[in-house]
């Protein structure tokens, strides 16, 4: 592991987080719910006792990763792109809205990059002008890939450097910096209230490695006892949060009114080596797998940059709501592995290694 960075407290002097202290009203809306972080999210509102509607075209996401809350009667579920207007304008008529719905994985980017690239701006773009219509607060899920290769770590105040158009990767940060210009226009030319947060790696039970989410995807291989496979030399480091935690300060953050108007990096500043992350999950797995290196061009398309290093500065989201992960990747880890793979992740890795 390299870095470090003092463990803020998660939660505020009185025990209870913000989001306990001042928990939605009325009906929530998240796009996405579904999905990976969605489902968490959808857990952690309905816990805190609001209703939630999740609007999902099952893309990527699944209705098993609501198992847990599907008997819930204060979830109701909608089936649908809210790329479309009508299905955007349904899911806009809430107390406040979390739009996550989105299409995610860099190997996804490079086997359908149009796909990809349209997928996140219109529907980023439809949610945005239906929340507008109908007043409700939004918050957007943006993404640390807005940041390209520019130096680590990085401050919401630092330009965006999507990159040469020859480099496809860079597509997906410019639709998801699209989006973030499109949320401050309408606050500006209109009354919308938005908070804008850039995720970076989020991590936890349920996520898909089929994608090209490096951590399932190393606990995938080295439960199935197959090559654990580092692309590149493995000296790229990434940051890992806990899918329950950010699903805390998302709604922490809609809901703090100093936040909304706001960009906000979202994560874990704890830097971990992508081949030391190899070598713990293999450690923490009891697995007899091998660790390999796989050079990066036999994996990505000519011109597919992957970034060095990707830290966030979390000075401004601290400031605001007092959260920082508390969970070290030994602990994120350890949960993974014990957690049984869901069906819809298993489904998805098969789908994968057909395709
Ligand atoms: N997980 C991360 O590390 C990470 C990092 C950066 C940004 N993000 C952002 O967070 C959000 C959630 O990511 P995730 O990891 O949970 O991914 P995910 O693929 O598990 O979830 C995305 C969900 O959106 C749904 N969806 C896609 N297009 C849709 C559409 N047009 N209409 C309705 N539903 C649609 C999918 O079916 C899926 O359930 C995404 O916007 C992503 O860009 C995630």
């Amino acid at each position: 592991m390299t870095g470090s960075n003092p463990r803020a407290p998660m939660h505020q002097p009185d025990g209870r987080s913000l989001s306990q202290r001042r928990a939605p009203k009325g009906l929530v809306t998240v796009t996405g719910g579904a999905g990976f972080l969605g489902s968490h999210l959808v857990e952690r509102l309905l816990q805190s006792g609001c209703s939630v509607h999740v609007v999902d075209d099952l893309s990527s996401g699944s209705l098993e990763n609501l198992d847990a809350v599907r008997g819930d009667p204060r979830l109701s579920i909608t089936v649908g792109s809210v790329a479309e207007p009508a299905i955007a304008a349904r899911a806009a008529d809430a107390a406040m809205v979390f739009h996550l719905a989105g299409m995610v994985g860099v190997q996804r980017l490079a086997q359908r990059p149009l796909d990809v690239m349209r997928g996140n701006l219109l529907c980023t773009e439809a949610m945005l002008d239906a929340a507008a219509r109908s007043g409700a607060p939004i918050l957007i899920a943006s993404s640390s890939e807005v940041y390209g290769d520019a130096r680590a770590p990085f401050d919401e105040t630092d330009p965006v450097q999507p990159g040469s158009t020859d480099n496809l990767r860079g597509g997906y940060a410019c639709a998801k910096a699209m989006g973030e210009w499109l949320a401050h226009a309408h606050a500006r030319q209109g009354t919308l209230r938005v908070v804008v947060a850039r995720l970076f790696n989020v991590v936890g039970p349920r996520q898909s490695g089929a994608y090209g989410m490096v951590l399932p995807r190393f606990v995938a291989q080295a439960r199935e006892g197959n090559p654990i496979t580092v692309f590149g030399d493995g000296t790229q480091t990434r940051c890992f949060a806990a899918a329950d935690e950010v699903a805390l300060a998302l709604c922490d953050l809609l809901a703090t009114p100093d936040a909304i108007g706001g960009t906000f990096n979202v994560g874990s500043d704890r830097e971990v080596r992508v081949l030391e992350l190899a070598h713990l999950v293999k450690r923490i797995a009891r697995s007899s797998s091998e660790v390999t290196l796989i050079p990066h061009d036999r994996v990505f398309p000519k011109g597919f940059v992957d970034p060095q290093r990707r830290v966030p500065r979390l000075d401004r989201l601290r400031a605001c709501i007092g959260w920082a992960p508390s969970r070290p990747i030994e602990a994120i880890v350890e949960e993974l592995c014990a957690a049984p793979q869901s069906a819809a992740v298993q489904r998805a890795l098969a789908a994968r290694a057909l395709s």
